[in-house]
């Protein structure tokens, strides 16, 4: 479907996340025929710059971030909708220009009031962002003709409490219905293949449960280290940012139960329903992990170390490496381990759900392999590599009854010839089309700093000092020991 013609207001043009995914997304989208020809984009941000300058900023982002051709023709339309307004996010003068500039596009182009705010900013400029929007009309369409959205980046908040603050202030001038929080997993592909791989098929969701899962470990690891991003990541860490939101998404998606319809309502409530029923290990100590990559040798490359990145102090304790042991506490996953575990400067860019089967009660062939054999598993590659891999046991040809396990696998790149939307354009369109179900809504924030809070005042309580771990492994050793006490081992991926 087509967006009905709208302008965007984005606030933090001039960020990394803008350059490289937003502004690309918008013009993928418009060229892909997405995106109606009045589309309008407004950049507002402190530089001095006028429209010109601005469309010459987005060209550049384009070239080198775009999935699509450039195609001079509907760069020229694309174009013609760009804005910019110049100002700090408390003058009020600038949102008087903002407000102009927004009529003026609904009167000169056509997009009848419909104006999305896009918040691509830290989230302390929210309450001022959100106020003087407010201030100005325009956060409120006042009955006429038009929405109003709002779409607001992680982080959403550090704890529980400042959660709650920031979801107070967005929903005092916004409807709870006209907030859009960004959770990109829930924009990729292989994410919203989790509930079609289990709910349009008959084969899995009966061996899905409690009787016949061991436990599922949830890896995002990443090659890269923390770049140019000091002055976010310091003090955020590894679960704050990823688990306490891309994980915790996955693990909701691996385990809720089947929702009636695939509306906002429902899902939201089944994924709320699995994370209330998340329980803790007693002991958090032992069954969490952190860690700190050091400098060295990656990819035949050197790395710098986490504390000699640029920005970060020589004794910073943030991790880069987080993984914990959660329980579901309801009938289908009672007793079944959840793992999970996130890291950057690991061995290799990866994203994957493995759900590890019990081992057949009788075992009748023989393996060379013993500990690992027989362990069926459903492995959902969420990137790169997109796809499913179900690995089972196997006679070896011969004359033996010796059994090796064998993998059975399904690539994207495979199977179809459509390519994957990136999970940007995916998400910025549901905000035009004004559907909300890939979007976590304010319970399922709050519920998910329930879970991670406990571990964060642990960690701090207790001093944890992130183990160090060489760049290109898989994290630290007492990652391994987390597994071990259980009498497990983590995949490599
Ligand atoms: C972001 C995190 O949410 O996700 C980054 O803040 C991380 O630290 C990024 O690098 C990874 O996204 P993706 O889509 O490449 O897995």
């Amino acid at each position: 479907r087509v967006a009905a013609p709208s302008s965007l207001v984005l606030f933090g043009v001039t960020g990394d996340l803008a350059k490289k995914k937003l502004l690309p997304a918008m013009y993928d989208l418009a060229n892909r025929g997405l995106l109606p020809p009045s589309f309008s984009l407004v950049g507002f941000g402190r530089r001095e710059w006028d429209d010109a300058q601005f469309a010459e900023y987005v060209k550049e982002s384009i070239a080198d971030n775009a999935r699509t051709p450039f195609n001079e023709a509907m760069w020229e339309q694309f174009a013609s909708g760009l804005r910019f307004v110049h100002g700090n996010f408390d003058d009020d003068a600038a949102y008087e220009r903002l407000a102009e500039t927004l009529t003026e596009l609904d009167e000169s182009r056509g997009t009848r009031g419909n104006h999305a705010f896009y918040l691509s900013i830290p989230p302390k400029a929210f309450d001022v962002v959100c106020q003087k929007l407010a201030d100005h009309d325009l956060a409120d369409s006042n009955g006429s003709e038009g929405w109003r959205r709002v779409v607001i980046e992680k982080p959403f908040g550090h704890d529980l409490e400042s959660a709650r603050e920031l979801n107070a202030i967005v929903e005092r001038v916004f409807p709870a219905d006209s907030v859009f929080r960004i959770d990109h997993y829930l924009g990729k592909e292989t994410v919203q293949n989790i509930l079609a791989l289990r709910f349009a098929n008959q084969m899995f969701e009966p061996l899905w449960d409690a009787r016949y899962v061991d436990h599922v470990q949830i890896t995002m690891a990443e090659d890269i280290g923390i770049g140019s991003r000091a002055g976010y990541y310091d003090g955020v860490g590894a679960a704050r940012d990823v688990i306490q939101n891309h994980l915790l998404q996955l693990l909701a998606f691996t385990a809720m139960e089947e929702p009636p319809a695939f509306s906002a309502h429902h899902l939201r409530r089944e994924k709320a329903k699995v994370l209330e029923s998340v329980i803790l290990p007693e002991d958090l100590g032992a069954y969490s992990a952190l860690g700190q990559y050091t400098a060295g040798l990656q990819g035949g490359a050197e790395v710098k170390g986490f504390h000699q990145e640029q920005d970060i102090p020589a004794d910073s304790r943030t991790e880069t490496y987080a993984a914990l042991r959660l329980e579901i506490n309801n009938r289908r996953w009672s007793g079944v381990p959840f793992y999970l575990r996130a890291g950057k400067r690991l061995g290799r860019r990866v994203t994957e759900i493995a759900v590890v089967f019990k081992k057949s009660p009788n075992l009748l062939f023989r393996s060379p392999d013993k500990d690992d054999f027989g362990q069926n598993a459903i492995v959902i590659r969420i990137q790169p590599d997109e796809g499913v891999t179900i690995r089972f046991g196997s006679k070896v040809p011969g004359t033996q009854s010796e059994i090796r396990d064998v993998t059975m696998d399904f690539g994207y790149g495979h199977a179809f010839t459509e390519s994957s939307p990136e999970a940007y354009e995916r998400l910025i369109l549901d905000v035009l089309l004004g559907e909300p179900p890939l979007f976590p809504d304010h319970s399922e924030v709050e519920l998910s700093w329930k879970i991670l809070d406990p571990f964060e005042d642990y960690w701090a309580e207790h001093h944890i000092m992130p183990d160090a771990y060489a760049p290109g492994s898989w994290g630290p050793e007492t990652a391994d020991q987390l597994m071990a006490r259980d009498g497990r081992v983590w995949r490599r991926p």
